[in-house]
Order: C-alpha cells, then sequence, then structure tokens
C-alpha cells in the first residue's frame, strides 16, 4: 500500500483502492468474532493459489487468477457473512447467494464449510463462470454438485430463498441509475429466506473520488488500482484493473468497470425503499497507528470521516 495512504482499510477494496487490497496474494485469512465484533486478520499460514508467481508475465498470466489473488478474500469473507448471520439469528445459515459472482470464489469457500451448505451464484458473462468452474469448482469433486450457477441476470429469481446473499466488491456500481438499483433491491428481499440477510459492502471518503493509481505489491506481481474519471454531478465512476511483472510486461485494463458510485446513505435509503425493515452499517476500527484499519468490523450508526473507509450495510427482511 502506498505511504501516501492515509485512509484505513484493510479489506480491499476489490479495487480500490487504496488501501486495498485485501489481503497479499497467496495470505490466508482467518475471521472470527470477538464480543460480537468481526475480526478480519491475517492468518500465519496459508494455501497458495500463486503457484506460477515467479514465471508470470503479461503473456503468460491469467488474468481471473490474479484477480483472485489481488483482489479477493473468499475465506474471511465468507467468515463475516456467516458470523454476522449467526450474531442475528443464533444458527448456521446454510444457503448462498452470491450475486455478481464472476469465478464464484466465495460460493467455493462456502460449500466446502459442510455438506449441507449450498450456493447459487448468478452472473451474465459465461466467461468467468466457465474459468470458475474448471479452477473453483473442478478440484471440489461431489462437494462442487452442492453449487449451482446461473447464466442471468442478478434480478432473477434463484432455485431456493438465501440465508445469506451477497453482492461483494461494489459490484452493483454497475447499476447506475436509482431505478435499476431499487429493482435489484426489490428483488433481492423478494427472494431472501424470511430470517435472510442481503450484504453489500461499499466505500466512501474524499479520496475514492481522485482520480488517482495506486500499486500494490503481491507475490510475483503488482496489481494496480486505478481511478480513472469521476463526474460528480453524474457519480459516473470510471475504474480499471492493471497488472504489472517483474519482466517490466504489464496487462493494461485486465478489468474497466464503469460505475456510478452511490453513498452510504442513498443506499440506505434505496434499500428501505425496497422494503428492508433494518439496515446495519458495519464499519472498520482503526489499529493503533491511527491510520490503518484494523480488520475489525463493528456495527456503527454514523462512522468515521476518514479519507477511505470500506464498510459492509446488512439488510433484513
Ligand atoms: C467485479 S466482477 C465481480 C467478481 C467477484 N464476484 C468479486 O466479488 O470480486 C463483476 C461481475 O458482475 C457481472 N455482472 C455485471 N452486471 C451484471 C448483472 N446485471 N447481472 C449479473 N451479473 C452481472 C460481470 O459479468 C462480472 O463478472
Amino acid at each position: 500500500m502506498s505511504a501516501s495512504t492515509q485512509a484505513k482499510s484493510s479489506k480491499s477494496p476489490a479495487k480500490p483502492k487504496s488501501r486495498p487490497a485485501r489481503r497479499p496474494a497467496g495470505a490466508k485469512s482467518s475471521a472470527r468474532v470477538v464480543g460480537g465484533q468481526v475480526v478480519r486478520k491475517p492468518a500465519k499460514t496459508g494455501k497458495s493459489r500463486a503457484k506460477k508467481s515467479s514465471r508470470r508475465t503479461a503473456k503468460t498470466a491469467d488474468k481471473y487468477e490474479l484477480y483472485q489473488l489481488a483482489v479477493q478474500s473468499a475465506e474471511t469473507d465468507v467468515a463475516f457473512h456467516r458470523n454476522v448471520y449467526k450474531s442475528l439469528r443464533g444458527r448456521e445459515p446454510l444457503h448462498f447467494r452470491e450475486d455478481f459472482c464472476g469465478t464464484g470464489l466465495l460460493s467455493s469457500e462456502w460449500i466446502q464449510l459442510s455438506k449441507h451448505h449450498t450456493a447459487e451464484g448468478f452472473d451474465i458473462d459465461p466467461e468467468p463462470i466457465a474459468w470458475g468452474l474448471a479452477h473453483n469448482f473442478d478440484e471440489l469433486g461431489e462437494a462442487a454438485q452442492r453449487y449451482t450457477v446461473h447464466l442471468k441476470d442478478v434480478r432473477s429469481k434463484g432455485d431456493v430463498p438465501a440465508d445469506v446473499r451477497v453482492a461483494q466488491n461494489f459490484s452493483y456500481y454497475c447499476l447506475t441509475t436509482r431505478t435499476e438499483l431499487l429493482e435489484y433491491f426489490r428483488a433481492a428481499r423478494a427472494d431472501l429466506d424470511d430470517d435472510g440477510i442481503f450484504v453489500i459492502d461499499l466505500y466512501g471518503g474524499s479520496e475514492s473520488n481522485d482520480e488517482m493509481e495506486e500499486s500494490l505489491r503481491c507475490s510475483g506481481f503488482h496489481y494496480i488500482w486505478e481511478q480513472a474519471e469521476f463526474f460528480p454531478g453524474t457519480g459516473e465512476y470510471v475504474c480499471h484493473i492493471h497488472f504489472r511483472f517483474p519482466d517490466g510486461t504489464e496487462m493494461r485494463r485486465a478489468f474497466t468497470y464503469k460505475w456510478r458510485q452511490w453513498y452510504l446513505t442513498e443506499l440506505r435509503d434505496i434499500l428501505a425503499d425496497a422494503g428492508f425493515s433494518q439496515v446495519h452499517n458495519y464499519f472498520e476500527g482503526t489499529e493503533k497507528d491511527g491510520v490503518s484499519g484494523n480488520g475489525v468490523f463493528r456495527r456503527g450508526r454514523r462512522g468515521e470521516n476518514c479519507p477511505a473507509w470500506i464498510a459492509y450495510l446488512v439488510a433484513t427482511k
């Protein structure tokens, strides 16, 4: 993370940014609940999905593998979702729905929790879905049967109402009008189990609107988050992910996002309009240095005004 960064957040934005990436490539994370707080901390050891790290170049690297390594922290996210559900409902959630699932990494983590854990994923792009089935599910054998992926819009109905339904890494920012977002939130509520929770993440703070580029060192490559354009009048927000390799080659614009940046208060209002009865904010706490995020997400109403922050909204029916 850049030394210039004053923002906090150990969760990554997937993109965002700046304090990013959820964790170094190949590192394993664990989350646990301590006194009602969800604690997300890197663990000492971990299975490494970064097998070819020293040999990667722009020509040989696989963009989905790099994305998963640099941006996602499935174990930590799933622990968060599960722990929040357990703290609200007092029991284990079993059915998971991953909207904007792409490669389905979160679902893959979820179904490995037990033979009773099932998941559905929704995405409109067959390419990441196919990559995910080959790389995240094939190796699971029988367990992979507990995952159903739908090549469908996130507003589509699923097979089973979810206990936990998520839209992670700001993916819903691609819904750029209030009408579209309301339609999605309404569909999410309608298709949720009565005790289910709907979880979205978001990020904000003054730096989230800066046009800037930030580089994060991962194992065998650099992940670069570029906030290319932001228009305050419309909230239009264009971001790119690039990857840079030790031989000097670059994979430019491996992923491009044309988003609208949604604000927390707008999102709360739209969730309420969609019929959710309660929406809880979970903000990340601060390390002793007073600057970095500490990986502990606590329920809070007002949050803290720092230059870049990440939060979850957890909505209940
Ligand atoms: C940033 S990727 C998310 C990858 C991964 N799930 C994560 O959390 O990092 C966004 C995904 O959303 C998908 N997507 C965009 N609009 C969608 C829609 N309306 N319905 C379903 N999927 C959509 C894209 O195809 C893409 O795979």
